[in-house]
């Protein structure tokens, strides 16, 4: 059986990095030298001095690392990985519903495949779509893809009418206005934390909306003892880590993001060792995916 030290030690070695977000496994998030939001992450890909990337998280996340490290090494524990977002928007598919709005932006959720990033004028988290799109100019015309929660949501906070793709995440589209009212009534004195990718009736429900960081951030600010955690449990190992004295309850099994959850030691351990299975991107696409995602650090 694989240990946390021996993942530990094996990295030393290849002088690599392990990126992992925070709906993987809590010994994933132990062995990682990051753990963050999709923000916090791409940022980190684009300032690490490794030779290698170890991404513990799911596709996009990889390739938005290697997208801004082409001379790295980029691995993924488990190719299959996928987000029902990335997965939900194909790029003929958008351009084809691109030519009933000539003179739009494009404007992407960074969960989206590499392809739809090329397609994209500027790439946004939900750590910093709000403050981006407050950014652009007030008769800016912009498709928003691929999330029609979070795009919804963005619309609703910034008087915005952006033209939405019709993507949702599997896992936070799952939450239901009933089963939040469930554990509020199980915890009537806690608050109620939830993440942008959920559902509008959900959102208002909600004390606090906002990204799995900024989730941490205002729980770690807050003098409320109790939770109610409206995104994937993953985010749990962190948010007790750092809050020992709090308390925090969430969905059952069924808000687990079964990708993110592909990442254990074993995988890791494998891919450091046998520096496979490599990602690979052709030139061109990483070029014409670097602009909005750049353009994205910039504003942030
Ligand atoms: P953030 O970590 O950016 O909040 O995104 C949540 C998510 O669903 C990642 O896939
Ligand atoms: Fe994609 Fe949802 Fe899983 Fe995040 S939680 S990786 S948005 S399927």
């Amino acid at each position: 059986m694989v240990t946390k030290e021996d993942v530990i030690a094996l990295k030393k070695t290849k002088n690599a990095i392990i990126l992992a977000h925070y709906y993987t496994l809590p010994e994933v998030q132990e062995v990682a030298d990051f753990v963050g939001d999709s923000l916090g992450l791409s940022q980190k890909a684009a300032q690490t001095e490794a030779d290698i990337i170890l991404f513990a998280g799911v596709h996009f996340m990889a390739e938005t690392a290697k997208i801004l490290n082409p001379s790295k090494k980029v691995l993924v524990p488990d190719m299959a990985a996928g987000c029902s977002l990335a997965d939900g928007c194909d790029p003929d598919e958008l351009a084809e519903f691109m030519k009933d709005y000539p003179g739009y932006k494009i404007l992407a959720y960074i969960n989206c495949t590499a392809k739809v990033k090329t397609m994209a004028d500027i790439i946004v988290t939900s750590g910093n779509a709000l403050r981006i799109v407050d950014s652009l100019p007030k008769d800016e015309k912009i498709v928003f893809v691929p999330d029609r929660n979070l795009g919804d949501y963005i619309n609703r906070q910034t008087g915005r009418e952006m033209e939405l793709w019709h993507g949702d995440c599997c896992v936070h589209a799952r939450w239901s206005a009933a089963k939040v009212a469930q554990l509020k009534q199980a915890h009537p004195e806690a608050l109620t934390i939830a993440h942008p990718e959920c559902r509008r009736e959900v959102l208002e429900c909600a004390d606090f909306i906002g990204s799995t960081a900024a989730m941490l951030k205002y729980v770690a600010s807050s003098p409320a003892p109790e939770f109610i955690v409206i995104t994937e449990s993953g985010i749990l190992h962190e948010m007790q880590k750092q809050n020992p004295g709090k308390r925090f309850f969430s969905g059952d099994s069924e808000c687990i993001c079964r990708t993110m959850k592909m990442n254990n030691l074993e995988n890791i351990y494998q891919a450091l060792r046998d520096e496979k299975p490599e990602l690979l991107m052709d030139a061109e696409t990483i070029e014409a995916a670097k602009r909005p995602i750049l353009k994205m650090l910039e504003l942030s």
